[in-house]
């Protein structure tokens, strides 16, 4: 049965949720997926993986310095295996140039190429979030054309999850041709 690693980095938790339901979606194509966050295992190796998917979260501009860490001392076996990155951003909500500017610096940053990027939307977890950065996010929100989502006594997610199942299918078509 091909292996797989799903390395994460999450700050409130969406990332988690499409790691997860990656792993759902491989499980039921006949792989063995293994999740692993990051902030409890930042060594997890990919050695002994059939293929390896990162991904995480931007905040602030950024992705997690963690994943950036990890992704550079596993060069070697990330470049090696099929492997596949998603980043997961508010900007993937109608700003794709934006979102694509993240995963361009990520790829500078890291030196990684992986096989597959997906980007994908994350949401406004306002709960989640301080007294001032959420009302900073509202303002960035307010600011952003079309958007109307700016009643922060609730969270707002814009995952499309039939874009997350069919990244995680393709991934699973690249280790077993057969099974697709
Ligand atoms: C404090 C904070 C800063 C953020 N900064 C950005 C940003 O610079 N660009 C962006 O596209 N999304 C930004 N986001 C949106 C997150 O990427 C989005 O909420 C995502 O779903 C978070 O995923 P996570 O729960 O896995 O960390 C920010 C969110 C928060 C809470």
């Amino acid at each position: 049965m091909g292996k797989v690693l799903i390395a994460y980095s999450t700050h409130e938790g969406q990332s988690a949720k499409v790691a997860d339901f990656i792993a759902e979606v491989l499980r039921g194509r006949g792989l063995d997926a293994t999740v692993s966050d990051l902030k409890e295992a930042r060594d997890a190796s990919p050695a002994g993986y059939d293929g390896v998917i990162v991904g995480g979260s931007i905040h602030m501009g950024k992705h997690d310095n963690r994943m950036v860490e990890y992704v550079r001392s596993n060069l070697e076996a990330l470049s090696a295996a099929p492997s596949a990155f998603f980043s997961v951003s508010l900007s993937s909500h109608g700003e794709p140039e934006e979102a694509e500017s993240y995963v361009k610096n990520f790829e500078e940053q890291t030196g990684w190429r992986p096989d597959t990027v997906a980007m994908f939307s994350g949401g406004l977890p306002y709960t989640h979030m301080n007294f001032i950065m959420r009302h900073m996010m509202k303002k960035i929100v307010e600011g952003k054309p079309g958007s109307m989502d700016t009643d922060t006594s609730r969270d707002y997610v814009y995952t499309e999850w039939d874009g997350v199942r069919r990244f995680a299918e393709d991934f699973a078509a690249q280790l077993a041709p057969a099974a697709s």
